[in-house]
């Protein structure tokens, strides 16, 4: 049965310039190298300067995917941003990144789904795409959390990072089986019970301003593993494959920990593990993205491999897609 599918065309990301180790935080907080590197696997992050901002880094990665597929803002007819940390309340990051990229035409919006966002967006952008309604998305990944972060308080400034990532979707046809190349799965779920256990302490319609963010990290490390296996069981029970049939796992960059504890409840090998979160820290709806440009550009991600993302977020949300690359 002939099917549309959501092809992966290009990728591209974006770094603020300056990259900030774990010894330069020992400068702000009591805190040190190897507590951080020992809980988390994060070695440096990147953090945004002045100039720099979600608008300026989601606008490169979407510059650099465009290049990357070897097309135009012509050829796109939406624009979806996921993003916690956008440049103004309104409008949307991403009708600034549309106009950015000099588009006129088609549709742009923020999607808000914190660390699961990217997620969130590809499965967004496929139904758009497989429903006939557009038929080339960028899907972007933007953050500055280092906007968000309390500086002062150790327990979360030494785990977030600012940096964009971006995919083109290009609707193709498909067999509808496993084989064929794109999207083959997302499976999407939220918990709102979870607030109080990671959240940003204000907003336009409370506090009227940006807020700090919040975490009870041992609460949202119980909850995460568990999380992270329902979502790609369920994507592997959607498709009929196995963790042995996947080429590379690129988990939500959040914890070394965490990712390691899930590949292995999972059965999915540690060299099929794509890991970034050393080089990057946690750069939430971000992370995906940076990790998947990196694992292509590096040349371990090719066309027809099958590829497992995923990530948990506040909310709680968490997702996984399966894509054939
Ligand atoms: N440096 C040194 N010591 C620290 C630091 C720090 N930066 N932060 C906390 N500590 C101390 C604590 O104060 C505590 O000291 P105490 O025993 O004297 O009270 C001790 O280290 C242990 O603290 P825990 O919070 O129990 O440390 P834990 O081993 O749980 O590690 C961590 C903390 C890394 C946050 C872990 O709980 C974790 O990774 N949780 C998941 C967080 C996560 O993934 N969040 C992202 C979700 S995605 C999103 O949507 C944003």
């Amino acid at each position: 049965m002939t099917v549309i599918r959501s092809v992966v065309v290009g990728c591209g990301s974006a770094l603020p310039r300056k990259a900030v180790t774990n010894a330069e935080l020992e400068a702000l907080v009591e805190t040190s190298d190897a507590w951080i590197v020992q809980r988390t696997g994060i070695r440096q992050r990147y953090v945004a300067a002045e100039d720099e901002s979600t608008l300026t880094l989601g606008l490169a990665a979407a510059k650099a995917a465009l290049a990357d597929a070897g097309l135009t803002a012509d050829d796109i007819d939406l624009i979806i941003c996921a993003t916690s940390t956008p440049d103004n309340t309104f409008p949307s990051t991403a009708t600034q990144i549309q106009a950015g990229l000099g588009m006129h035409h088609g549709a742009a919006f923020d999607l808000q789904a914190v660390c699961s966002g990217f997620v969130y967006a590809v499965a967004t952008a496929d139904n758009f795409l497989r429903s006939g309604a557009h038929k080339r998305a960028i899907v972007i990944g933007a953050e500055t959390f280092s906007r968000i972060l309390d500086w002062s308080d150790r327990t979360t400034c030494v785990l977030f990072g600012d940096g964009a990532g971006a995919i083109v979707l290009e609707a193709a046809e498909g067999e509808g089986t496993s084989a064929d190349r794109g999207v083959l799965t997302s499976q999407l779920r939220s918990d709102g019970r979870h607030r109080d256990k990671l959240y940003v302490d204000g907003g336009p319609g409370t506090t009227k301003t940006t807020g700090h963010l919040r975490m009870e990290g041992r609460e949202v490390y119980r909850f995460a593993v568990g999380m992270v296996a329902d979502v790609v069981e369920a994507a592997f029970a959607a498709t009929g494959t196995t963790p042995e049939d996947l080429k590379w796992f690129v988990p939500h960059q959040a914890n070394k920990r965490i990712i390691d504890a899930s590949a292995d409840k999972l059965g999915i090998a540690p060299e099929k593990v794509v890991i970034t979160v050393d080089r990057h820290g946690n750069t939430s709806a971000a992370s995906i993205p940076l990790a998947l440009d990196a694992a292509v550009k590096d040349g371990r991600i090719k066309p027809g491999d099958l590829v497992m993302i995923e990530a948990i977020g506040g909310g709680f949300t968490w997702a996984s897609a399966l894509i054939r690359w």
